[in-house]
């Protein structure tokens, strides 16, 4: 993660030693192993990253014909769907409260969204949520999640990786409630979720943003085919929990 100055990396410092832990502080960085699942996480001063604005998709909507006398530019695309950028990570810990601690009091994310004894959305940067930590009976990485420039994206990506293997499929299309975003999830190669996503929340005044408390179905979605009993607890947890996992 990237900080503004050398007075973050201070303070950080002193939340990470404030949960008990040891930063190694050198000038302008700060690393830290998350206490639960074991992963380092490193905070360096660096220019803010500014992420190029991708000219707004043309929909035409009731009275308003934002694409006059054209096809959808969808349909139009032909070439790979290339993600703009790692926007999240769901990670799974044996102890939700201190790993989810470890980013909050410890590194200074805040929380955007509540879902009440599971788990909260938190961010670093504008996007409505760049980690999540939820409980679960093994530490583990639940899914990455890669942003595309639109709803067709989605479609397409998720497509083109059906096309090739049908079984990568695990959830979507739908509109996540909790940060509004599209998302389709997949498998990838190595068996771990991976989430395409567009149209996230962006909080860009931290004053006008009423953080929210979520529960029942609407902390998972607002609208799609119901989530599979695999995405709330992966197939094969079972199997890494007594080691009997093969690798692929
Ligand atoms: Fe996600």
């Amino acid at each position: 993660m990237g900080a503004t100055d050398e007075d973050d990396i201070h303070r950080i410092a002193r939340q990470i030693e404030s949960l008990g832990l040891i930063p190694t502080v050198t000038p302008g960085r700060i690393e830290a192993v998350e206490p639960i699942a074991g992963f380092r996480a490193v905070v360096e001063v660096l220019p803010e990253l500014e992420q190029p604005a991708v000219p707004p998709t043309p929909y035409n909507g009731p009275g308003r014909a934002d694409r006059p006398d054209t096809r959808a530019p969808g349909l139009h695309r032909d070439g790979a769907v290339r993600p703009r950028k790692l926007g999240h990570v769901v990670i799974g810990s044996t102890d939700q409260a201190a790993t989810q601690r470890f980013f909050t009091d410890g590194l200074g994310f805040k929380i955007s969204d509540v879902v009440p004894s599971i788990a909260s959305f938190m961010r670093c940067s504008t996007d409505h949520h760049n980690v999540l930590v939820q409980q679960a009976p093994l530490n583990f990485l639940h899914h990455t999640s890669w942003q595309v420039d639109d709803i067709d994206e989605i479609g397409r990506g998720a497509m083109a990786m059906l096309e090739k293997d049908p079984a990568r499929h695990v959830w979507g299309l739908g509109r996540h409630y909790v940060g509004s975003n599209f998302f389709w999830y997949l498998k990838d190669p190595a068996g771990n979720f991976s989430e395409y996503y567009s149209d996230i929340d962006c909080i860009v005044d931290d004053a006008l943003w009423e953080p929210g408390v979520f529960e029942g179905p609407k902390s998972l979605y607002s609208w799609g085919p119901p989530p599979p009993p695999s995405f709330v607890m992966p197939e094969d947890l079972a199997a890494h929990m007594t080691g009997a996992h093969d690798s692929r």
